[in-house]
């Protein structure tokens, strides 16, 4: 009697963890996050990877299923660096991250989060190109990269955004031409001040103009 009981227990033990071990990937992937910043204000002191899940984290937000929708760490004085880990986070809606001392590349995987309504990085250190991954960002309405020291051209894979309604790459060091098509024709002038654009996409210029070899 007693091993059948223990058997059935294990049954049951195996079955229910399933739904919980996904959104302790996502626990795992903003951990890994934490673990290459340098938090002065210990603003993610609540962030422990040994709870079932990261939604009683400060600074996290999550769906009623329990995955992982924002991470609003807007002016929280944090440094450090974006690693691969967070495209990992397939529910996150919002990556609020402005006003820190962020530097590194933007991860190119942060792409694969077709879910992202808003990705505000705004006055950081972000250094490197703009991912092309962006261009799948399908729901993206938000993409605020202003004052970082970002180079290279404005990929044209953001023009397909249909959905995207307020960019701002002011006060990088961007290069090439300024797109039109798409949600290109509605954004103000101001949204591209402070770069090293050679004015707008032209026919017959290539988009990448001035640029130079690299
Ligand atoms: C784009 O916006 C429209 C109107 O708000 C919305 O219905 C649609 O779902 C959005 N598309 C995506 C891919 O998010």
């Amino acid at each position: 009697m007693v091993p059948f009981i223990s058997l059935s227990l294990l049954f049951l033990l195996l079955q229910c963890p399933l739904p919980t071990l996904s959104t302790n990937s996502e626990g795992n992937a903003l951990n890994a996050f934490k673990l290459r910043l340098t938090d002065p204000n210990n603003v993610l002191q609540s962030w422990d990877p040994t709870l079932v899940n990261p939604c009683t984290w400060f600074h996290v937000t999550c769906d009623v299923n329990n995955h992982v929708t924002r991470i609003d760490l807007g002016n929280a004085k944090i440094s450090g660096t974006l690693g691969p880990e967070l495209g990992k986070l397939k529910h996150l809606q919002y990556l609020e991250l402005y006003k820190n001392e962020l530097s590194g590349e933007i991860p190119k995987q942060l792409g694969k989060l077709k879910n992202l309504i808003s990705v505000d990085l705004y006055l950081n250190k972000f250094e490197g190109k703009i991912p092309k991954s962006f261009g799948k960002l399908k729901s993206l309405r938000f993409l605020r990269l202003n004052d970082n020291h970002l180079t290279g051209p404005i990929p044209r894979e953001l023009t397909h955004l249909k959905n995207l309604s307020v960019f701002d790459v002011s006060n990088n060091d961007l290069c090439g031409t300024i797109p039109v098509d798409g949600p290109f024709a509605t954004f103000p002038p101001e949204s591209f001040k402070n770069n090293r654009f050679k004015g707008p996409e032209l026919k017959g210029i290539p988009y990448d103009f001035g640029c130079g070899k690299s």
